[in-house]
């Protein structure tokens, strides 16, 4: 079965093309429009999906070696996203699935990034075997579930007001390092000394007002944002500039020292041994080693997607459809396009049947 995905959720245009489960092309195209203005212009960034979406499906389809009538089946993101970016995708797919005769399916992109490390491009990536708790981090979404066999998941914790991405753009920002920040934190607390200066830590073990975080696998990022603020007020430009490597190691370190020990207590209160990581922020070299470190501690496999598919692409959205086609799911003719993720905290099943 040969499926062509599509992925216009945020700020890249990706196209890629999936056949029988291995990925044949994935096209991405980072939006770079909006670095003048420290975030995403949602209005700028449908346009530039308009712009691009054509070419971008003309080379995946090309780069598989394939003619678009040898195609089985069209997949896109329906949501969570951007509105406007989302449809351009969607309609595109869709007017494409359409004029090709083919069926079309909608895809939800925050459980695309949660198969996304078990993509397969040629190695099998397999999923371990029994349950496996999944933390879902990205500009826009900062979620834990527990994800059963049959590929139903439970979501356990999601944060209570920005995503661990937004908490790296928009500390990234008060630096005055260009959007997404995210990216350049990483590769200056490479230099930098992580202990420099302590930021809190909220909903954790060393949070001051929360006793019960135990159990609690809620984030929240933004007194962390505030926090940081504050500190570089008090700060002359000379010593930020100077040590802009261990402020950035002592920012990355509080988002990713959260993050380890919330998806930890959730595998081993559950007594999961397996773990992923996916979206955006798992391309974080300190979250990855980080983790891996705490999993080894605790004999608990970790699974990351590879560095291509952590941020946002279209293999796994072809992917994820692949699956749900194989598992019985049938294509929809009529679907929800929704902004928001469409699942609950506290223990709600959703998903993939
Ligand atoms: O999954 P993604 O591409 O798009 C969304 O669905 O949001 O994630 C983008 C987010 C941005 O906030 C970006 O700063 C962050 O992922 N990101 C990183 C790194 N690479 C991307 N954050 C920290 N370290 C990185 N290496
Ligand atoms: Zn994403």
């Amino acid at each position: 079965m040969i499926i062509l995905g599509i992925e216009t959720s945020c700020d890249e245009t990706s196209a890629a093309v999936v056949r029988d489960g291995r990925v044949e092309s994935n096209i991405v195209s980072s939006q770079r429009c909006h670095s003048a203005f420290g975030g995403v212009v949602p209005e700028l960034a449908s346009r530039e999906h308009e712009r691009l979406i054509v070419s971008i499906t003309d080379s995946a389809v090309t780069e598989a070696n394939i003619t678009k009538n040898e195609l089985d089946v069209i997949a896109a993101t329906a949501g969570p996203g951007l509105i406007g970016a989302v449809m351009v995708g969607l309609c595109f797919a869709q007017g494409l699935a359409y004029a090709l005769g083919k069926p079309f399916v909608p895809v939800n992109h925050i459980e695309a990034h949660i198969f996304s490390p078990f993509i397969n491009e040629g190695e099998t990536h397999h999923a371990p075997e029994g349950s496996f708790v999944s933390l879902t981090v990205s500009g826009g979404h900062t979620m834990l579930s527990v994800v059963a066999k049959d590929l139903t998941y439970e979501v356990i914790g999601r944060t209570l007001d920005d995503a661990a991405g937004e908490a790296f753009d928009k500390t990234g920002k008060m630096l005055g390092l260009p959007y997404p920040a995210g990216p350049e934190i990483d590769k200056l607390a490479e230099k930098g000394d992580p202990g420099f200066h302590k930021f809190p830590r909220a909903l954790t073990s060393q949070s001051q007002t929360s006793k019960s975080y135990l159990g609690n696998f809620d984030f929240s990022f933004s007194g962390l944002k505030t926090s940081v603020l504050t500190w570089l007020q008090k700060q002359t430009p000379e010593f930020i500039e100077l040590h802009l490597p261990d402020i950035a190691a002592s920012i990355q370190w509080a988002i990713v020292s959260v993050l380890v020990e919330k998806t930890i207590v959730a595998a081993r209160s559950r007594g999961i041994k397996s773990v992923s990581i996916a979206g955006g922020v798992s391309a974080n070299s300190g979250l990855r080693k980080a983790m891996k470190e705490a999993c080894d501690r605790n004999g608990i496999t970790l699974y990351i997607p590879g560095t291509v598919y952590s941020t946002d692409n279209a293999a796994m959205i072809a992917t994820l459809a692949g699956v749900k086609l194989s598992r019985g799911m049938t294509a929809e003719r009529s679907y929800n396009i929704s902004p928001y993720a469409s699942f609950a905290a506290g223990g709600r099943k959703a998903g993939l049947k």
